[in-house]
């Protein structure tokens, strides 16, 4: 396996994808906690940052066990690092240094650069410049602005480049990566879902034995892997829980429900909707209704825990993201936007230890060991859904009555996006029940009725997106069918707001 040694670059997670993408298991860690089993990395990348090697702020990394000893590859800042500390110069750049460029020499009969010809483009982002190369160091790379594109140090499997390899825009960067991994660092490439499924069920079965598990589905892509993985090595041991919440899409609960079933899951539904209503009823502020939420779900779950006798793990679907100890810009905290109430977190008091088969791989990921795994393409090309549901899609207070406009709304324009062939290109849509009627005519009648907004962005990690330009015709339509069918709404209205500045739920 590969470590990656983040220091804080907006790229570090792509590094890690575009490893993997090779077949190649690859872990973040911070800079300066360079994990304790580290013999068992077979080569080491440094990540770039957003600080400088020459400010104060300087992020200095213990190279002590790592340089000469194991294949080393400096991205970015780590190509400064090894330049500014080791004998050589950084300083300004005083040409543009952000964007495309070209590799405009090569040297020859390197591995690094085996496939990789002159022309080759390449990503630059920095404000810093390598003016002279660190003692023993070997230019093997210029492009046309940066002279010292890319180093080698004699005597050293230690190489540094420039530019961004793990960027799309760097056309031979997976090729430099995979030139690095596999003719310098000598590592197979044999990681792929099916070895990531055989070897994730090995360790269930030695991590939990005999013992049952608890699990509670969501009727999200997570945790139906997680559930899926866990059934195929513990069998009836698993016991899966699906609470409706009430807050579900339009026939959700018992569409999904049928589906586990016919996966062989052990699963049992429960239907909580009146307790969910009974605990939002008159809450309007967005925070107390997750939270409301929240523990009304914690109560159900651990109601139903309590009638399965001798349960000692709790499963949950945490993916690598939620677990990428983060390198901060000012080293704190950063700030609560909304707190996210996610299926499965439970509190201390139950006493359960906890498994989580997908702590190690992103989404992407997930979703092909769920295609291993033979689940639905359609259950896993599922939309993101948030946990609280259509609770915090109806602003302001919740009623039975919102909820169900909301169902129907939701289910039209959803409905309608995957008969127009389009909800694959979206990812994530939904629609917004809004606190204000408006005035409208329907036939000779004048109507005072609500409001909806429907939204659909792209993304890739709900970090950031934005609107979806979805054909006029569609929006035509769908508008159509809603004010025609959904009792209740007489306008439809499409957000065009991009986050940041907005966020993609409105509440
Ligand atoms: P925002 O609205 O913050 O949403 O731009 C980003 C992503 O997170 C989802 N989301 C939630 N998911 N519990 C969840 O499990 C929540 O409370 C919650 N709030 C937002 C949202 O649907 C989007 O995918």
């Amino acid at each position: 396996k590969v470590l990656i040694l983040d220091f804080g670059s907006q790229y570090t997670q792509l590094i890690a994808r575009r490893v993997r993408e090779l077949n190649i298991y690859s872990e973040i860690h911070p800079f300066n906690k360079i994990p304790t089993n580290f013999q068992e990395y077979k080569a080491v990348i440094l990540s770039g940052s957003p600080f400088s090697v020459r400010g104060e702020q300087a992020l200095h990394p213990d190279l002590t066990n790592i340089r000469g000893e194991k294949p080393l590859l400096a991205v970015c800042y780590g190509a400064q690092y090894l330049a500014h500390f080791s004998g050589g110069e950084v300083a300004p750049s005083n040409t543009r240094e952000y964007g495309r460029a070209k590799l405009a020499f090569i040297k020859e009969n390197e591995a690094f650069f085996k496939d990789i010809n002159v022309g080759s483009q390449v990503w630059m982002s920095h404000s810093d410049t390598i003016k002279t190369l660190p003692t023993n160091g070997v230019l093997i790379a210029s492009t046309h602005d940066v002279t010292n594109a890319a180093y080698r140090i004699e005597g050293e499997d230690t190489y540094a480049i420039q530019f961004h390899p793990e960027v799309y825009h760097s056309t031979d960067g997976k090729q430099l990566l995979e030139n690095f991994l596999v003719e310098i660092a000598g590592l197979n490439q044999d990681w792929t879902p099916d070895s990531f499924v055989e070897e994730t069920v090995a360790a269930i079965q030695e991590k939990v034995g005999n013992d049952k598990v608890v699990l509670g589905l969501s009727g999200g892509v997570d945790s139906t892997v997680a559930a899926v993985l866990l059934n195929k090595a513990i069998g009836k041991n698993l016991y899966c829980i699906f609470v409706n919440n009430g807050l579900l899409r339009k026939n959700e609960f018992e569409s999904v429900l049928n589906q586990y079933e016919g996966m062989g899951l052990n699963v049992k539904g429960v239907d909580a909707s009146q307790r969910f209503m009974d605990a939002l009823a008159g809450i309007e502020d967005p925070e107390l209704k997750r939270k409301a939420i929240g523990n009304a779900f914690i109560e159900v779950f651990d109601d139903e825990a309590h009638k399965l006798t001798d349960v000692k793990w709790l499963a949950q679907g945490t993916i690598y993201p939620d677990v990428i100890e983060s390198v901060s810009a000012t080293g704190g905290p950063s700030a609560t936007i909304k707190s996210h109430h996610n299926v499965g977190g439970l509190p201390d008091f139950m006493k359960l230890k906890i498994v989580e088969p997908l702590r190690a791989i992103f989404k992407d990921e997930v979703r092909r060991v769920g295609a291993t795994l033979g689940i639905d393409p359609e259950l896993l090309g599922r939309h993101p859904f948030p946990g609280p549901g259509l609770g915090i899609r109806i602003l302001g207070d919740i009623t039975a009555e919102k909820v169900r406009i909301l169902q129907e709304v939701d289910a039209i324009f959803i409905n309608g996006l995957k008969e127009w062939g389009l909800y694959d290109k979206v990812w994530q849509a939904g629609a917004m029940l809004l606190p204000v009627n408006s005035v409208g005519v329907m036939g000779d009648e004048r109507t005072y009725e609500k409001c909806v907004a429907l939204r659909a962005v792209e993304s890739t990690d709900g970090m950031t997106a934005d609107w979806v330009n979805l054909p006029y015709e569609f929006l035509q339509k769908t508008s159509n069918d809603i004010i025609n069918k959904v009792k209740g709404v007489n306008r439809v209205v499409y957000d065009i707001s991009s986050k940041p500045p907005a966020t993609i739920e409105w509440e």
